[in-house]
């Protein structure tokens, strides 16, 4: 099928990209100009690990554009896939958009419109009446996207399942062939009515936040009860009503979905006056959660910040992107700088969006960050900080402590090198 994807966020190009890669034709279009010459040019503006080698691999059914007249078909469904982001009020910001629907229906006449950015409930309706007073006939559908940073291409190949809101059969039938293409067929197309599917979306993420919350206090738990949260995840986990996933401790959700997600799911329940309540303590228990590790370094330094030196390790608001859009650990470094302490960080590949953000000494590695520090605080799960040199950091620190926020290294290995290890639900280092 010829389609089209707007917008080349993380979503809508990972999704055109993957498209093209299963046969279909695409294009990928977007306003900033430059994004379109890089990709043109075979450079990738984001850090999705594999994504590189499928552009070039589909190249020849693949087109990248900035102006709609550039397009090389008239296609089969035009998938929107803008940015929503967060009004201060915490509602999701339409006008992107509304301003693709518009502009797809005046480009391309008649053709299914398919809104794929995370949109709040009755959006699919309104953008319609909107597209249906100005004189267009395109129909318009629901179908948000699952796909997590770090892991976009298995996501997108192997779903857990394709949400599609359709109010009527013909756009049902077209979602269906869409997705007919795809290798897998473990996963199923459930079909729901547009705003259902809105809401879907919302409350799958807003759902799994609220896991994370809650094993984040469980494991805060587990430190005064001498648990060890581990164990305690592992147990609860194996309950299949439960699911072992989304119960890792850490320093609190992060990135460019859940925080806002969530927050937007509570306007959209003030809006129509239903409860919130564990919607708001899901999200005043993220917000504490970084106040939280700042307090466990202050303790385990011995009481006192001001004047400290530490190694940070870890950017990104997880391993295996460069995204640092709402990350715990920039909030935790501010809240740090605030208490007088000095910071030199490391990530592997987040520090250039970092230093866009904060300002903060950056280290080329994570050996040169911890020259001289007091303690190393690790804040994203990156593979190249679970097997750390200790010999050499040992030589290398002022203080051999180390605070490990996502429960990574071998605690005995660091051990035996003198360092101390303060892990999150564990009984705590003396
Ligand atoms: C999330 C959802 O997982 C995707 O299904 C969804 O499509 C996407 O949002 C979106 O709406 O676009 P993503 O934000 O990429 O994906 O990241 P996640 O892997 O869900 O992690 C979110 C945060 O939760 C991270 O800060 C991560 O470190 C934290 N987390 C995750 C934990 O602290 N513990 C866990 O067990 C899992």
């Amino acid at each position: 099928m010829h389609l089209v994807f707007i917008g080349t966020g993380y979503v809508g190009l990972v999704s055109g990209v993957m498209m093209a890669h299963l046969g279909h034709h695409i294009i990928c279009l977007d306003s900033d100009e430059s994004k379109i010459e890089s990709l043109k040019q075979g450079i990738v503006p984001i850090y999705e690990p594999g994504l590189d080698e499928y552009i070039k691999n589909s190249k020849k059914r693949l087109q990248f554009i900035s102006q709609y007249r550039d397009a090389e078909f008239h296609p089969d469904a035009v998938f929107i896939c803008v940015g929503t982001p967060q009004k201060e009020s915490g509602e999701a910001n339409l006008e992107y958009v509304f301003e693709a629907a518009l502009d797809s229906a005046k480009n391309f006449e008649n053709v299914p419109i398919v809104i794929k950015s995370t949109v709040p409930p009755g959006t699919a309706h309104a953008v319609e009446a909107k597209l249906r007073k100005e004189g267009y006939k395109n129909a318009v559908i629901s179908n948000p996207e699952f796909l997590s940073e770090g892991r976009a291409i298995d996501d997108f190949l192997y779903p857990d399942r394709i949400i599609v809101g359709a109010d009527d059969e013909k756009s049902k039938e077209l979602m269906e062939s869409i997705y007919q293409s795809f290798s897998n067929e473990n996963y199923s197309v459930l079909c729901s009515t547009r705003v259902s599917a809105e809401l879907i979306k919302y409350a799958s993420n807003s759902f799994l936040a609220t896991k994370i919350a809650f094993i984040n206090e469980m494991a805060d738990l587990c430190e005064k009860t001498s648990a060890n949260i581990e164990e305690v995840s592992s147990g609860i986990g194996a309950d299949k009503r439960i699911g072992k996933d989304f119960l890792k401790t850490g320093p609190g959700f992060g990135g460019s979905c859940f925080p806002k997600d969530i927050m937007a799911l509570q306007a959209i329940c003030r809006k129509y006056k239903s409860e919130s309540k564990i919607l708001d303590a899901t999200i005043e228990s993220n917000k504490f959660r970084t106040e939280n590790m700042v307090e466990k370094i202050r303790e385990g330094l011995g009481g006192g910040l001001c004047g400290a030196m530490l190694g940070v390790l870890g950017l990104t608001f997880k391993a295996g992107t460069d995204d640092v859009r709402s990350s715990p650990a920039l909030e935790i470094i501010r809240l740090l700088i605030e208490e007088g302490v000095y910071i030199c960080a490391y990530d592997p590949k987040g520090m250039d969006n970092a230093k866009k953000e904060l300002q903060v000494d950056m280290a080329k590695s994570y050996r040169a960050c911890a020259m001289g520090a007091y303690a190393l605080v690790i804040l994203t799960e990156w593979d190249e900080f679970k097997n750390l040199d200790y010999e050499s950091l040992a030589m290398d620190m002022g203080r051999k402590i180390i605070f490990d926020f996502r429960n990574i290294i071998d605690v005995q290995e660091a051990e035996k090198h003198g360092f101390k290890v303060f892990q999150l639900g564990k009984v705590k280092a003396t």
